[in-house]
């Protein structure tokens, strides 16, 4: 039985398409913690109620990020993870912490990374002119928004589009790819090579959404 820790700073809707489908499909897997830098974090609450651990670690109380960091990585430990689910955690990391979790650590970011790394990936894509948006799961390296890509879905920008629209149909596709790619990652079907990342059994990494 794998442990996964999820960390959030919001409502948690991929931690909760996670949770579902591991629960649902039955995983060797549970959730061990779900952690937040914010208190408030209504996904916390979500995930109390289905009996999981949570805790808070908030980022205000200390004087540096490696100080939050430090104190991250330590709460995390205590729940021995196999696998750091990075599920809307809106803080840069240092580079000391991702070394920590490395080959252990997944993100899932809303654009088609490489393009649009950062914030307001929605927006960007729109002003860019593109035809194409969606969103990537990937391994977590000390560069932001880097990092070996695990799966991704591409989801068409349509006329008229606005970055709420947009961002709404690009995390329907999140909840798809997000809990496969973990189920993956528990069941030891994901080769790293360098930058590209292997499915063992051949299932499909790339989702197009209609
Ligand atoms: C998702 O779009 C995620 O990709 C981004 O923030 C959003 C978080 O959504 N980084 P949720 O908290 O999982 O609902």
């Amino acid at each position: 039985m794998k442990n996964i820790v999820i960390l959030i700073s919001g409502q948690g809707s991929n931690m909760q398409a996670i949770s579902e489908a591991r629960t649902t499909e039955q995983w060797p897997a549970r959730i061990a913690a779900v952690i937040s830098n914010k208190a408030d974090a209504s996904g916390l609450q979500w995930a109390a109620s289905q009996g999981i651990a949570t805790a808070t670690v908030d980022h205000k109380q200390f004087d540096s990020r490696e100080a939050f960091d430090a104190e991250l990585a330590r709460v995390i430990d205590t729940h021995a993870p196999d696998l750091v689910v990075l599920a809307g955690f809106m803080r840069i990391l240092t580079a000391g912490f991702v070394r920590h979790f490395e080959g252990r650590m997944l993100n899932i970011h809303p654009s088609l990374l490489p393009a649009f790394g950062g914030l307001h990936t929605h927006q960007r894509a729109i002003d860019a002119g593109c035809h194409l948006a969606g969103a990537t799961v990937h391994f977590v390296t000390p560069e932001l928004d880097h990092g070996p890509i695990v799966a991704q879905a591409a989801v068409p920008v349509l006329p008229g589009d606005t970055a709420e629209r947009l961002a709404e149909r690009v995390l329907a596709q999140e909840h798809q790819i997000y809990p496969r790619a973990v189920r993956w990652f528990v069941e030891g079907q994901l080769q790293v090579n360098g930058q590209r990342v292997t499915q063992l059994q051949g299932q499909p990494q790339l989702t197009l959404a209609g």
